[in-house]
């Protein structure tokens, strides 16, 4: 996730780029950069690091102009450096782009350039983009017409904004799949990311949908569909103040992050799996067979949510793998002199890359011999530099304590190693395809859910919100949903709960049940399904409150329990990305009723830097 900007009309461009870009750097910041059409062409000025970098450069080296574009970088291609960051530019230094997404077939454009004469300064997927455009002027095609041919070409998921030195005071930007708004003002016009650094020149903003263009200039904002045809798009009046905007109006950045999850899980998939040839590719990743075969074990260590997010991928990955996997917390493992040499991949689970029990148990498991990889969502973290293969999730920045996108695309990560381990073993293709395409539907059921349940969680939310305790049960593939559920909301609204196996149940925490006891259980259909039944009618023998997760339809569920929770069917391996949703807006909920601080909970870092 990036943060765009373009700016056409009468202001002194680099102030309102760099407070713009100032308002979008939550969504990305390992590096920065600002474009400024001047007379003579244009300049770019770029830092690694946070935006104050780029300030830093920019008052050594003043720009000045009334057009131009700036872009905060969360890197998925290409390391978090200067040359990588954006801006990007054609041969000529012409042709300006700055990108949010990943162009999917850049490889073979990239490819067919360079033998055209085309020469890349960056690992980046959104260079291709200025050369293309480059490349369709070079008969004299106008800078409109080329943009509109190359925009035909590319493949995957983009927010573009391009502008052409030698074509001063036209903007180009162009949206297919991540948000592209555009700000209507007097005598100028602006186009970001999103609502946020549009609000202190205009409430007038353009929502473009997917496929769609404009061509911008100070005096008129023109949009087009995919045929080209102009579109007639009303402006819609944005009544947000600028922190609502941050938030896209969700009320706290939690919120917006459980539902930033579909985008997530596809970005966290998209580029790395091809259901027509069957192939799993990673960028940052590669064994080959006979490394692969070297193996005898897998010990995945981590954290709090990203613990639980290594126990479902044990379930995932031990299955593919055929070998055995252990799951341990990183603050165990450290001390435990655990048995591990060169036959042992370990694989580090962290979202921020950053922490410390984590990292130091990786530290202990190099020390031994093994090889490591890390799941981690925030590129070149340092979890990442001592591993020997990463798999970035692309959850984007996560700004919530509570980890909730990043958990989901951590179990996507999972699942695509353990396609990736089958590929390696040369497991039936066709298989390996079916199991691609479920993982591809996974989004459009998370929206699904979102849209038919989120009410009524809130609902219970409001009925159960005083209860003292919370049991949270589920077996196999979900007994680490009901850790996870648990952990959600008892570090968002502090209420006492515990995830247990459903199957545990009548070893001890039975006695807990009451009237007073809401029991939560995820009960999608598993081959374990008629055991959790016989689990929640002992439940409701001693009066327990059931809460039920389970599948869409599910009569004789609903029947059972005094609350169910209806998520889409899916295949086992993937319930998990389904079924922990309904607990994220469940602790959630609870606690707003609570009046707990959602976004930053009491006692709580986002990242444990420290023993
Ligand atoms: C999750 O909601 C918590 N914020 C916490 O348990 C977190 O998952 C844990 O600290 C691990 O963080 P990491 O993924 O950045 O390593």
């Amino acid at each position: 996730m990036c943060g765009i900007i373009g700016y056409v009309g009468t202001r002194d461009v680099v102030p309102v780029l760099i407070g713009g870009l100032k308002k979008l750097e939550y969504r990305g910041y390992d590096s920065a950069g600002i474009a400024v059409v001047n007379g003579h062409g244009v300049d770019v000025v770029r830092a690694e690091g946070k935006l104050s970098n780029l300030e830093g450069k920019l008052a050594d080296h003043e720009l000045h102009g009334t057009f131009g574009m700036g872009h905060t970088r969360w890197a998925t291609h290409g390391k978090p450096n200067e040359n990588n960051a954006h801006p990007h530019r054609d041969c000529t230094g012409n042709v300006v782009v700055i990108h949010n997404g990943i162009i999917e077939n850049f490889l073979p454009l990239k490819q067919r350039l360079k033998a055209a004469g085309h020469e890349f300064k960056s690992e980046t997927d959104t260079e291709v983009v200025a050369h293309l455009i480059e490349e369709y002027r070079k008969d004299g095609t106008p800078f409109i017409d080329a943009v509109k041919k190359a925009l035909k070409e590319l493949e995957g998921h983009y927010a573009l904004v391009m502008i052409a030195g030698d074509d001063p005071g036209t903007i180009v930007a162009a949206k297919h799949g991540p948000p592209l708004v555009v700000g209507l003002g007097e005598g100028e016009n602006i186009v970001a990311s999103d609502v946020a650094p549009l609000l202190a020149y205009t409430r007038n903003i353009i929502y473009l949908e997917d496929g769609e263009y404009v061509v911008a200039n100070d005096k008129s904002v023109d949009v087009f569909g995919r045929d080209d045809a102009k579109i007639d798009r009303e402006p819609k009046k944005i009544l947000w103040d600028a922190v609502m905007a941050e938030k896209e109006g969700y009320r706290h950045y939690m919120l917006k992050e459980i539902h930033e999850q579909p985008r997530a899980v596809r970005d966290t998939f998209n580029g790395r799996m091809f259901e027509e040839s069957g192939e799993v590719f990673f960028n940052d990743l590669q064994f080959t067979p006979e490394e692969w075969a070297q193996f005898q074990r897998i010990h995945i260590v981590a954290c709090g949510t990203s613990w639980h997010a290594g126990t479902v991928g044990k379930f995932i990955l031990e299955s593919a793998a055929g070998i055995p996997v252990e799951v341990d917390y990183g603050s165990e493992y450290r001390y435990r002199d655990p048995i591990v040499d060169a036959s042992t991949l370990v694989i580090g689970v962290t979202q921020s890359g950053e922490t410390a029990d984590t990292i130091a148990a990786m530290q202990e498991a190099k020390a031994k011999g093994a090889r490591l990889i890390t799941i981690c969502n925030v590129i070149g973290a340092a979890a990442t530099r001592m591993s020997d293969g990463v798999i970035y999730t692309n959850a984007g920045p996560e700004i919530g304590v509570a980890s909730t996108k990043a958990f989901t695309t951590q179990l996507t990560a999972f699942y695509l190693l353990s396609l990736y381990v089958r590929q390696l073993r040369g497991h039936d293709k066709d298989d390996i395809r079916y199991a691609m395409h479920e993982l591809s539907v996974i989004p459009h059921k998370i929206e699904h859910l979102l849209k038919t349940q989120e009410k009524k969680i809130q609902q219970l939310a409001n009925r159960w919100h005083n209860a003292q305790d919370f049991l949270f049960l589920g077996r196999g593939v979900h007994y680490p949903i009901a850790l996870e559920g648990a952990l959600k909301l008892k570090e968002i609204s502090y209420i006492h709960a515990e995830g247990y196996p459903a199957g545990e149940m009548k070893h001890g925490p039975i006695a807990l049940i009451d009237e007073n006891m809401p029991v939560v259980a995820i009960a999608t259909h598993t081959p374990v399904y008629d055991k959790v039944v016989s689990n929640l009618q002992e439940v409701k023998a001693r009066d327990g409150k059931l809460i039920v997760i389970c599948d869409e339809g599910d009569e004789e569920m609903k029947k059972l329990a005094d609350e169910a929770i209806e998520v889409p069917w899916t295949i086992e391996p993937l319930q998990p990305i389904l079924a922990v949703i309904p607990t994220q807006l469940l602790a959630y909920y609870i606690a707003l009723r609570r009046g707990c601080d959602v976004d930053q909970p009491r006692n709580l870092a986002k990242s444990v830097t420290v023993e």
